[in-house]
């Protein structure tokens, strides 16, 4: 069947990103954008460095993982199926002008989506039939990348793609061209940056201290592979659904070389305080209410539609928003990054 040739032959080229593949694909528009992280630094207000977040409202500096219950917490979420309360986070993306001030990197829907920018928010079940994927419980949280991440890492889940004005399907994510460190030229569509998730739970820990030993990749996966493939290893022998984000920074309106540093360097820098890109981060905090995850991976939902689950509309998603809790400018062309950390 040649339409069957072709829709592989899409799948393979445009790997994730274009929702052909069995995964759920949709748009989180943006919750807020605040200098706190309950997941890394709970009860710091303010954390570290500055976040984008999205995702339900019950979103705060604590979220203690024994007592705070996403779902009944929540009232809103800024995310497309109205059932999924969880939590998503991300550094942000800012400007260096040449007099040295800092300015923020709006962020865009991915292609195909709507939403005020935010995060594309991706559940892949699994590429084939064979493995049957184990929803996230209430209270689980993982974390990927390294906010102080000088050099090329084991963080090989976190890259950064330079986009072409339209039209983005070359290649599986995170493989060629995409690249740990930010581009060094002009992205006619933005930059986006990926972060993927492990697919292999132990089975036991909701969380663990550095956030990360309680997941991890399959054995045998590679950096651009998509969905849970290869196999979990004894020590992780549950299979569980892919996440995956994606940012689209909106870095057009400084394609200008005469705002670029006059010695050729790129001027864009996390809010981490990285230039080069190593120090992306993801945080996830699981808040599905009930089943509704697990009903959905069963189903195999593909996109952003799914009958199993409940959908609200893009301009009801915009209106879910939390007030920063921490009050220092973050939009305006700033003397320093939010809290001052090392550039590095
Ligand atoms: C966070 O939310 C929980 C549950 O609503 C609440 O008990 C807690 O006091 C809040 N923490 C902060 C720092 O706002
Ligand atoms: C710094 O440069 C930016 C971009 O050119 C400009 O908008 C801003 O006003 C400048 N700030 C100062 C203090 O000169
Ligand atoms: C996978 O399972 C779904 C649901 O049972 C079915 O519709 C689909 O055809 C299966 N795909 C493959 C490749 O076997």
């Amino acid at each position: 069947m040649l339409w069957k040739t072709l829709a592989l032959a899409l799948l393979v080229q445009r790997g994730s990103s274009q929702g052909i593949a069995p995964m759920m694909r949709f748009q989180c528009s943006q919750l807020v954008v605040d200098r706190i992280d309950p997941l890394v630094n709970p009860g710091s207000v303010p954390s570290p460095h500055l976040h984008q977040i999205v995702g339900g409202n019950s979103f705060n500096a604590s979220m203690d993982p024994t007592t705070h219950d996403l779902p009944s917490a929540s009232t809103c979420t800024s995310c497309t199926f109205s059932d999924d309360f969880s939590n998503y986070w991300t550094a942000v993306l800012y400007f260096r002008a040449r007099n040295g001030t800092y300015k923020r990197v709006s962020q865009l829907p991915e292609e195909q989506l709507k939403g005020n920018g935010g995060i594309t928010v991706y559940y892949i079940p699994s590429t084939n039939n064979k493995t049957a994927v184990t929803a996230f419980k209430p209270g689980f949280r993982m974390l990927v990348g390294d906010a102080g991440l000088k050099s090329n890492g084991p963080e090989r889940k976190v890259c950064h793609r330079c986009k072409p004005a339209t039209g983005d399907n070359s290649n599986i994510n995170c493989g060629s061209p995409d690249a740990q460190t930010l581009p060094k030229g002009f992205c006619a569509g933005g930059i986006r940056s990926v972060i993927t998730f492990p697919t292999c739970w132990d089975g036991k820990n909701l969380d663990s201290p550095n956030h990360k030993s309680h997941v991890t990749y399959a054995t045998g996966s590679k950096a651009n592979d998509v969905g849970p493939t290869g196999s979990c290893p004894a020590s992780h022998p549950v299979a569980i659904p892919q996440v995956m984000y994606e940012v689209v920074w909106d870095t057009r309106p400084f394609n200008d070389k005469n705002l670029w540093p006059e010695d050729g360097s790129q001027p864009f820098v996390w809010s981490t305080g990285d230039q080069n890109g190593y120090s992306q981060h993801g945080d996830y905090v699981f808040g599905w209410q009930g089943d509704s995850l697990q009903r959905a991976m069963n189903a195999r939902c593909t996109g952003d539609v799914c009958n199993v689950l409940k959908t609200q509309t893009t301009e009801e998603a915009m209106k879910c928003t939390v007030p920063k809790v921490v009050n220092e400018d973050v939009d305006g062309w700033l003397t320093a990054l939010p809290g001052k950390p090392v550039i590095f």
